[in-house]
């Protein structure tokens, strides 16, 4: 290969000006492939446009090397499935895993090779406008959902013809943006980063995720594009990961806004050092790579290994012997929005809502008690809404709105009303009083409010995490009318309620649930699906108490709730969150009973097996939560107050009850030493299992024998959950 040719490898080109798809390029673009210019092109799709490119690619350059195809897919290609955050409320990872598989399906058939997905990042500032896109603020969580979704991309933990390349993206402390505003620089301690933003990460390569994408902020002053630490001596060395990295859009390039480099060419050499393969869209490789190696041609051998690392990626996914495989017209056709893709999605979409409020079992509704329902606000008729910022192919109007919906459900004897209320993005707000007017003639009303699509999501952060001023005053007059009301919640992030919260006596939160979000909500309000989703992120009382994760340190002023005063808290505000995090009611309910654990201590390479019965004594079939949280309480640092440590969704229809088995080993309970390493110290353990992490149902305890280093991160390592039926 030529260097010119090496370097073309290495340059990621959008396929439009703008992020539009646009897969039809003009001759000066096609000329760039013929010279063997490109390696890969974003924001494109389509097996036939796409195929053509290819053609071009194979037969008209001189070494004929296949193109990349890349796209965010991050929910769904055109069966969009709920938005990251409400398919981690589901604490299904299976569920996941089979969204990203159908994604699979019909991207592949749509000719892309690459998905800049799973969105990893850890949030627990509810203000960072991507909190919408990831599984919220716990890293063990965040661990399964990252490894569910790789496997459901890759079909397994290799790649191989027909994947879709999963992207662990973005590496590796971006949710740590100050004051959760995007792109911000996250100053955060190495042993939060270690234990917190990283495992999720570890587990992605571990689960063989193709490749990996370089956050767009610093670390400490360290830009991630250039921090040769973390994505060479981290990732690659210490964690043998071998897949591509490609940088985030642009981020070569704005090494020298970061002030770390003087020129294209100095920004360039940096991201190489650091093992940055591809360069997104920048250009900064394809114009100043060249220089930058003349200067010092020692990295020529870097070089070769990006390549080398890029063509291999391009082999495993079987491009160099099948290049047209990713270009079945009549698979496309076939795929694209199938039926059995939209009952998943109407599936995952439900498993995905959680019921925060039901007071006096307002819900299910009971239709035969209804005459009208007036279903009010603007969110209800949003299709675009529920598809959320990513969309990829998806099409508003293919989505079952939540009014259509429920206008669905309902039995032809109950009246659905609708009215707007307010349109956030259209003042003035002159909907209200109509809307009132509408609410008051009805027997109950459905209030959908919250955040359009384009208040959460990329360069989306929010200052305030209260409702926008006119979803707020809208609820404030309809829940002034006296009526009953449930509030449906739409929305990207976790919101500072205030009233909303104290005053509707149901709230269901339902975040953005994809193309069937109609049908989801409509079946958990009349009770076709009892609700059992849980929060992955806590909700604070009010902006300025976020973050609100529960997993903090134990300090020398516990947060006990019963002390009003010198402790960890606000002055003005209890300490707790107004829901926290593992939080989700159900219209059953559930009794833990018989805790057992198979020994008091374990040594190295042991195991502890805990063992609880659940049992569904509310009268309704209903999924339930279990989850097991750990606390090592005396320890060499202070260590968090509560930490999750393995949980199972389970089935239990009314009566039913089943056994649940967690097995914990040693490794299980590492942390980051204050000498920088991964150990674990001998001592007790305690734990808990119960229905959130503020609702703990029975605890025990047991004993590590012998204090050893370990070498993983703990979080990142799945606890085996075992039930059967009893
Ligand atoms: C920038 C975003 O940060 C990243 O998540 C995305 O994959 C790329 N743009 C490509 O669209």
């Amino acid at each position: 290969m030529t260097l010119d040719e090496k370097i073309g490898q290495l340059v990621q080109r959008a396929g439009g000006r703008s992020k539009a798809l646009n897969s039809r390029l003009d001759d000066a673009e096609l000329e760039r492939v013929r010279q063997g210019g490109v390696g890969s092109y974003l924001h494109v799709a389509g097996a036939e446009p796409l195929g053509r490119l290819q053609k071009v690619a194979i037969e008209e350059s001189r070494l004929g090397i296949p193109l990349l195809f890349a796209m965010d897919v991050v929910h769904g290609y055109r069966t969009i499935f709920p938005v990251p955050i409400a398919m981690a409320s589901s604490w299904a990872p299976e569920s996941a895993e089979r969204a990203a598989r159908i994604a699979t399906e019909e991207a592949t058939a749509a000719g892309l090779h690459w998905t800049f997905a799973p969105m990893i990042d850890i949030a627990r500032d509810a203000r960072w406008g991507r909190i919408v896109e990831g599984a919220g603020e716990d890293p063990y969580l965040g661990s399964r959902m990252a490894v569910a979704q790789v496997a459901g991309y890759q079909g397994g933990n290799v790649l191989r013809p027909g994947s879709l390349m999963a992207t662990a993206k973005h590496f590796g402390a971006y949710g740590a943006a100050i004051g959760g505003r995007d792109y911000n620089t996250a100053d955060i301690s190495e042993r939060t980063l270690q234990e917190v933003y990283l495992p999720p990460f570890y587990a992605a390569a571990r689960a063989g995720a193709g490749s990996f994408m370089a956050a767009f902020n610093d670390i400490g002053g360290v830009p991630t594009t250039a921090n040769r630490d973390l994505l060479r001596a981290t990732l690659r060395e210490r964690w043998g990961w071998q897949g591509l990295m490609v940088s985030d859009w642009g981020s070569i390039g704005e090494l020298l806004a970061h002030g770390v480099a003087a020129d294209r060419a100095a920004a360039a050499t940096l991201a190489l050092d650091a093992a940055v393969d591809m360069d997104m869209v920048g250009g900064v490789y394809a114009d100043d790579l060249k220089d930058a190696i003349a200067k010092d041609p020692v990295r020529l051998k870097l070089l070769d290994e990006a390549v080398l690392r890029i063509l291999r990626v391009k082999d495993a996914l079987g491009l160099f012997d099948q290049p047209m495989a990713y270009h079945d017209i009549e698979r496309e056709a076939r795929e694209l929005l199938a039926a059995e893709h939209r009952e998943a999605a109407r599936a995952i979409a439900r498993q995905s809502i959680v019921l925060l409020k039901n007071d006096g079992k307002l819900l299910p509704l009971d239709a035969s008690k209804l005459r009208s329902i007036a279903v009010i606000g603007p969110l209800a008729t949003d299709g675009l809404s529920s598809l959320g910022s990513w969309r990829a192919q998806g099409k508003a109007e293919e989505v079952v709105t939540i009014l259509q919906g429920i206008t669905a459900a309902a039995p032809a004897t109950l009246k659905i009303v609708h009215a707007i209320g307010d349109d956030e993005r259209k003042e003035p707000f002159n909907n209200i009083e109509a809307a009132i007017k509408v609410a008051r003639r009805a027997d109950l009303v459905v209030l959908v409010i919250g955040e359009n699509f384009d208040l959460s999501g990329e360069a989306r952060s929010r200052s305030s995490l209260d409702l926008p001023p006119g979803q707020a005053e809208l609820a404030r007059r309809v829940l002034a009318t006296g009526k009953p009301v449930v509030v449906v919640l739409a929305n990207g992030r976790p919101l500072a309620l205030g009233a909303v919260a104290e005053q509707a006596p149901a709230i269901l939160e339902t975040w953005m649930l994809g193309i069937e979000a109609g049908n989801a909500v409509a079946d958990v309000l009349f009770g076709a699906y009892s609700p059992a989703g849980r929060l992955p992120a806590a909700f604070p009382r009010a902006t300025g108490a976020s973050p609100s994760h529960y997993s903090a340190n134990a300090t020398g002023r516990p947060a006990d709730p019963d002390l009003a005063k010198d402790t960890v808290r606000y002055h003005d505000l209890p300490i707790t969150p107004l829901y926290p995090f593992g939080f989700g009611l159900s219209y059953s309910e559930f009794k833990y009973t018989d805790l057992a654990q198979s020994t008091g201590k374990i040594g190295a390479g042991e195991r502890v097996d805990i063992s609880i019965t659940v049992e569904n004594v509310g009268g309704v079939a209903s999924d339930e939560v279990v989850q097991l949280y750990i606390r090592d309480p005396v320890a060499s640092i202070a260590r968090p107050v509560l930490e999750l440590r393995g949980f199972k969704r389970i089935e239990l229809g009314a009566g039913q009850k089943k056994r649940v088995t967690f097995s914990l080993t040693p490794d299980q309970f590492s942390f980051w030493s204050a000498r920088g390493q991964w150990l674990i110290e001998a001592g007790r353990i305690d734990f808990w299992i119960g229905a959130s992490s503020a609702d703990l149902r029975a605890s025990g305890s047991f004993e590590i024998l012998k204090t050893h280093a370990g070498t993983v991160p703990a979080t990142a390592l799945p606890t085996r959950v075992i039930v059967s039926n009893n």
